[in-house]
This record gives C-alpha cells, structure tokens and sequence, in this order.
C-alpha cells in the first residue's frame, strides 16, 4: 500500500499497536481518525496531533457502530484505509463452574462481530476510492492456540480465515485485504505487566518492522508477518506444529 495521502480509520487507536500505527501513519501525511471507548485518550492523543481526528466507539455495541459508520461515511468521504485492530484478551478457565460466559461473548463480539459488522458498513464508501485497504490484526496464536486464552485464539483463527475469503471475494475491486499477524508486543493488552514483559517484542521495533513491510508490493498472501511471528504462522508447514504447541501448552 502507498504510505502516504490516505485517509485511514483505525480502531483500538487509543491505546497499544493502533495508537503507535495511527501516530505512524500520522508522522508520514495521512489523514488518521482513531476510535475507541476511552474519551480522554482521544482527547490527548488528538490534541498532541494536529489535525488528527477521534470518534468515540464501542464495538460492543451494534447501535453505535452503526451511527459511528454513518458518521465516517459523512465526515470522511475520502475513506481509504480501514484498520480493524480493536481487540480483547481474557483468559478463560472452561473448567469451573460456572464458566463466565459473559467474557467469552464479549471477546466474540469485539473481535469477531464488531470487525465484520463495521467492515460491512464501510465497503461501499471503500470501494468507492480508486485505491484501498483493511488491515485486519490477528495474532500468532490464530496458529498456534494456547490454551488459557480458547475464544481469543479462535477469534483470531476466524478472522484469519474470513480475510482469505474476503480477499478474493474483492479481488476485482479496489480494495487489498491484509491481515496484521502481531507476536507477543509490549502493550498492555494483557495487562499492565505485559508492556514491560522482556519476553514481548518492543512496540516501537514491532511498528518499524510493520511499516518496512507495508512499503512492499505484494505481500506474500497479504499477511503482514514480522519475523517473531514465522514460527508460528509456519509451524505447519514446517513440521514443528506439535513441538511449538506442546512448548506453549504444557501439562
Ligand atoms: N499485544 C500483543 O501481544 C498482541 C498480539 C497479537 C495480537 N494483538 C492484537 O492487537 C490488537 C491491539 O491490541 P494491543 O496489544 O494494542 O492492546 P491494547 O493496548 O489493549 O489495545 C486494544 C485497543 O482496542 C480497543 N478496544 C477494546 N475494546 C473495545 C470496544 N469495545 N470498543 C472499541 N474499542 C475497543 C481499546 O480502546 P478502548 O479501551 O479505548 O476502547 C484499545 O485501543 C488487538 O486486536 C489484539 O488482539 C496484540
């Protein structure tokens, strides 16, 4: 994708891997609107930003994705590029009772639900550019689960497979589909402690590698893939799937 004079939406932009690409894209001339529930996030991240723009969003909320898309389609006729990168980890025990079900909804509905219903009402104005792009974030642990996190990880395994489809059904359009494949990163996704986990990738080293690889022209398969996410995403064909889930997934 070109990496200049976009206008580009990016969810989750309030915190973590979105905020750090939506200041990435900034730095290089693009229009960035950033959405996310936190109000006085978006204050301070567009007010150190000139021109930079945010909408309050909860993708846990159909009404407000519609209005909130509605509201883009108006506002931002010239949208270009979609990144759908807001996301929820928790982990779940499907041993006790009972089992919460009400994380295991609300991670279905944030990654899964909200990413689909938004990037529905966005297509159209999408496809209506003479060049476009979703980036969608996935993980590493769309292949290769481990086992404290069973609805994240097939959340993330779900969007990895409805983006191969979606990039071919768009095939004859305008619009490229790739997908974000992120590795361990210090955010704190997981909690305050996993933004200063040594085990975690930098945030700045995983945007620097990111925005490298977005420079290149056809990505392989579309997926945006740092090098710490290869073993994963190859594990398969590699042979070592089994030796990498067992490492992760100890008894
Ligand atoms: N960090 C990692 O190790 C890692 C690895 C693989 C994949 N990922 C993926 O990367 C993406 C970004 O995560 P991160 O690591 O940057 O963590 P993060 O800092 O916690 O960011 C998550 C973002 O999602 C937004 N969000 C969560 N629930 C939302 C809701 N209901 N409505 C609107 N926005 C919501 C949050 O904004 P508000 O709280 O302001 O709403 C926040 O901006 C996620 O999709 C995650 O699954 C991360």
């Amino acid at each position: 994708m070109n990496l200049t004079d976009n206008t580009i939406l990016i969810t989750g932009g309030t915190s973590g891997i979105g905020r750090a690409l939506a200041e990435a894209f900034y730095q290089r001339g693009n229009q960035v609107i950033i959405a996310g529930r936190r109000q006085h996030l978006l204050d301070e991240i567009t007010a150190a930003h000139s021109g930079m723009h945010g909408i309050q969003l909860d993708v846990q909320d159909p009404a407000d994705i519609e209005a909130f898309a509605s509201r883009i389609r108006e506002q931002f006729p010239k949208l270009n590029v979609l990144i759908d990168n807001a996301g929820i980890s928790k982990t779940e025990d499907l041993t006790s009772d009972p089992i919460d079900f009400f994380a295991i909804q609300s991670m279905i509905q944030t990654n899964i639900v909200g990413v689909l219903h938004l990037t529905a009402l966005l297509l159209p104005t999408l496809k209506q550019q003479p060049h476009s792009t979703i980036i969608t974030t996935t993980s590493n642990l769309a292949f290769v689960p481990i086992s404290p996190y069973p609805t994240y990880c097939a959340s993330k395994a779900f969007l990895h497979s409805w983006l191969q489809s979606l990039r071919v059904q768009l095939r004859k359009t305008s619009v490229e589909v790739l997908e974000l494949v992120p590795p361990y990163v210090q955010t704190e996704l997981g909690g305050a402690s996993q933004a200063t986990d040594p085990a975690a990738m930098p945030l700045a080293d995983y945007i620097a590698e990111v925005m490298q690889i977005l420079s290149t022209p056809n990505l392989p398969h579309g997926e945006i893939l740092v090098n710490r996410s290869k073993a994963y995403r190859f594990a398969e064909r590699n042979g070592d799937y089994e030796q990498i889930f067992a490492s992760r997934n100890e008894k």
